[in-house]
């Protein structure tokens, strides 16, 4: 497999139908592990990360990292982040292009030197993506923010020493940026209500607080936050990522035959095995290994839905476009109404190309679920679209060409190579 690259140009081309047979092991989390990696600036000692996935979106942050001064060190899933002794507070417009979640390294290098400039995260496939609830809580921590010719540059005011921060959606990216930039303000106790409560949230909570940090309310809606003065090196295992189990999942239910996925937290993924048991295809959750064991399930009758998707605990937009695939072949009519990015709907016209019949109004998917799908050339625009039409292809008649396909090593590491482990064939050309 040739290295990751970040033009999306490559293309993945899949022989329908196949069955995978065999064990998969689900990676760090990518959602996890960028927070993390961009909390490391807040100190100056060792970070010492285990678990960390090998995707283009963790090569990005390390870019950006070094840009602002950090050395870092890879040995296989470990990540070591030392400091060389100074911060750069300003951060290129190519890797923000790149990746948004790059953009929450503003609030904590402007605590390093009082002031940052990044580049404003543009457009995003999946919907507007604006980071007002960034900037509005970073101001209640005394950060004011100048935006000009693309960049955002900030200055460092005193902080009041009580401040209470409401965000108008449990936003995970706003929660991430100003629960890490309130840890460093050192007396001043913040308040965040309306957090989003991610697994992926509360793991950075637990890192900031292995660090030294002062936070309470992990995993609850009301974050509390008293400032240090300083935070400590660490060594920390990022939790898997429940986005790729999900997709595995997914995909095991159409084209698994004795498939195994390992290292699952079925706590992070109840919306998803909540939405298979109303589908009546309950999965397979082994509790003491942490394994599912899936096989395909469309001959079986199953119930058409209606589901919709919401912050966690609710079920994950970034699982939406792989249950449509689902959906698009169970019998009746089926909708998806998508309440976090309203336009993710991106790979519809992807699939209706493949046979599938769904119709969009507003936010809702309409779904009339076919007996078939049959193989053909679709164009991947985001990260789980590009997963979508993966799955789709592997249970299409024929052959499925999917261009644009590099987006799926974003967010899946080193996925030909699992996927070919349990005996599915894929052909990559750049
Ligand atoms: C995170 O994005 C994830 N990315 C996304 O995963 C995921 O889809 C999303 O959360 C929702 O779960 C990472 O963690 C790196 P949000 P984020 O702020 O933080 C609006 C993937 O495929 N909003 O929770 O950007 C926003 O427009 C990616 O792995 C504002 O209006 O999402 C959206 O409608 C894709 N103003 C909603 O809130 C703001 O300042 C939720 O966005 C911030 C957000």
């Amino acid at each position: 497999m040739k290295s990751i690259g970040l033009d999306t140009s490559g293309k993945m081309i899949v022989k329908g139908p196949q069955k995978a047979k065999g064990t998969l092991t689900v990676s760090g989390a990518k959602n996890a592990v960028l927070p993390i990696m961009g909390a490391s600036l807040l100190t100056d000692d060792d970070i010492d990360l285990r678990n960390v996935p090998d995707l283009a979106d963790v090569r990005t942050m390390i870019e950006i990292l070094e840009s602002a001064g950090k050395v870092i060190e890879r040995f296989d899933d470990q990540l070591i982040i030392k400091s060389s002794g100074n911060i750069n507070s300003e951060i290129p417009y190519e890797p923000v292009r790149k990746m948004r979640a790059s953009f929450n390294v503003y609030g904590p290098l402007t605590l390093r030197n009082g002031y940052a400039k990044v580049a404003l995260p543009g457009g995003c496939s999946i919907g507007a993506r604006p980071v007002d609830f960034h900037l509005e809580g970073l101001k209640k921590l005394g950060i004011e923010s100048t935006i000009e010719h693309g960049f955002v540059t900030s200055k460092l005011n005193n902080p009041n020493s009580f401040i209470n921060i409401s965000l108008p959606f449990p936003s995970v990216g706003a929660t991430e940026h100003v629960l890490t930039t309130a840890c460093l303000l050192e007396g001043v106790k913040t308040t965040i209500t309306n957090c989003a409560i991610e697994p992926e949230v509360t793991d950075l909570v637990n890192f900031l607080n292995k660090m030294g940090a002062k936070i309470t309310g992990g995993g609850t809606s009301i974050l509390k936050i008293e400032g240090v003065k300083k935070l400590s090196g660490v060594k920390y295992t990022i939790i898997p990522d429940r986005i790729e189990a999900g997709t595995y999942i997914i995909l095991g239910k159409l084209v698994g035959e004795k498939l195994t996925i390992k290292n699952v937290s079925a706590e992070h993924l109840n919306s998803l095995f909540s939405v298979f048991d109303n589908i009546g295809s309950p999965v397979d959750y082994d509790e003491k290994k942490r394994e599912v064991k899936v096989a395909e399930t469309l001959l079986n009758p199953l119930n058409s839905i209606s589901m919709e998707t919401a912050p966690f605990p609710g079920f994950p937009t970034d699982l939406q476009p792989q249950i449509t695939t689902f959906l698009s072949l169970v019998p009746g009519r089926s909708t998806i109404t998508e309440t976090v990015f309203k336009s993710r709907f991106y790979h519809i016209d992807e699939l209706n190309r493949m046979g599938a019949k769904i119709r969009v109004e507003d936010n809702t998917a309409i779904i009339e679920g076919v007996n078939k799908l049959s193989g053909a050339p679709v164009e991947a625009t985001d990260l789980r679209a590009a997963a979508a039409l993966l799955i789709a292809g592997l249970v299409a008649e024929g052959e499925t060409i999917i261009s644009n396909v590099d987006h799926i090593f974003r967010g899946y590491e080193n996925i030909h190579e699992k996927l070919e482990q349990v005996g599915i064939e894929l052909i990559y050309e750049k």
